[in-house]
């Protein structure tokens, strides 16, 4: 299925990257003792896709968290939109809770409501939306991540992992966001899913100029979306660069993740002058050795 959106915004120019939307300053944050994040920077700017990878725990929710404004950093600084999120009035935290959508790990629907109300619950939570403006903006959503209208009075539970996650887009894309958080998106959607739901993000990227932050494991689609890959560990960003670069440094979860059998086949997709910058051992045969 291919959304009426994908096809409106093809050959249209991909977004600029401008300004920096999100600034993060040498953060620490503890749990306890234990350390998750020590002298960790990074920056994305308007118009990007970043990937955030890194291994388990290694704390890429958690970052996403407090660029959110729902954890805090135990020292260093956050800015969005270039404001301060420690010394922002609630009034303006509140705004910038609007500029954002996400779509969350786990428990991305609220399963005792229909797909309608989901996607309409961000709109309602802002106040009085009269019903007609409600019900199209609802109908426009649906749209745009490719659903028909017909699901709009289908419960979660009848939905399939594939939907769920529209949905879940569509909720996330109620307010008109121009940041969009995505953590995991694509874990437990079937291969066809998965590339159906990189068409619609990079569509959405396009449509709405989005500036997008997505932690993902998975390497196809983040080599399919990225614009820069920032990859987390020893409690920091190690790099932050576009795939090409970031697989040419030299630390072991890097030569791991980028280099070993699956990260070389999904390389393959890099078109060639991208490839042409990969490091040596990123271009070592990968297509015969494991089975598709
Ligand atoms: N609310 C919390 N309280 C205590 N520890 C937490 C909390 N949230 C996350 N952690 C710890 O922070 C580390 C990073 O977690 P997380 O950000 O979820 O990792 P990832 O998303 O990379 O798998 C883990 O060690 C986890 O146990
Ligand atoms: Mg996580």
């Amino acid at each position: 299925m291919i959304a009426p959106l994908t096809q409106a915004v093809r050959g249209q120019p991909v977004p600029s990257i401008a300004e920096p939307v999100i600034e993060v300053i040498d953060i620490t944050k503890r749990y306890g003792r234990n350390i998750v994040h020590q002298h960790l920077n990074l920056d994305v700017r308007r118009g990007e896709i970043v990937s955030i990878v890194g291994g388990s725990g290694s704390g890429k929710t958690t970052l996403v968290r407090q660029i959110l404004g729902l954890e805090h950093p135990s020292s260093g600084t956050i800015k969005l939109f270039g404001e301060n999120l420690a010394t922002i009035s609630p009034e303006t935290a509140l705004l910038m809770r609007s500029r954002s959508g996400m779509l969350f790990q786990r428990g991305a629907l609220f399963s005792s409501l229909s797909v309608f109300d989901n996607i309409a619950q961000p709109l309602r939570e802002l106040g009085k939306v009269p019903n007609e403006l409600l019900r199209d903006i609802v109908m426009l959503k649906l749209e745009m991540v490719g659903l028909p209208c017909k699901h709009a009075s289908k419960m979660p539970s009848a939905l399939s992992g594939g939907m769920i996650k529209r949905v879940g887009i569509a909720r996330a894309i109620a307010l008109e966001p121009e940041l969009l958080f995505l953590d995991e998106p694509t874990a437990g959607l079937d291969p066809q899913a998965s590339d159906e739901f990189v068409e619609l993000i990079s569509a959405l990227h396009r449509a709405l100029g989005l500036t997008v932050v997505m932690v993902t494991h998975d390497l196809d689609t983040m080599i399919a979306l990225s614009t820069r890959v920032a990859v987390l560990a020893d409690r920091k960003v190690l790099v932050a660069a576009p795939v090409e670069e970031a697989a040419g440094v030299d630390h072991p979860f890097i030569r791991e993740y980028f280099l070993g059998l699956r990260g070389r086949r999904a390389l393959q997709a890099l078109p060639p002058e991208r490839r042409a910058k990969l490091p040596r051992a990123a271009l070592a045969p990968a297509s015969s050795e494991l089975p598709l």
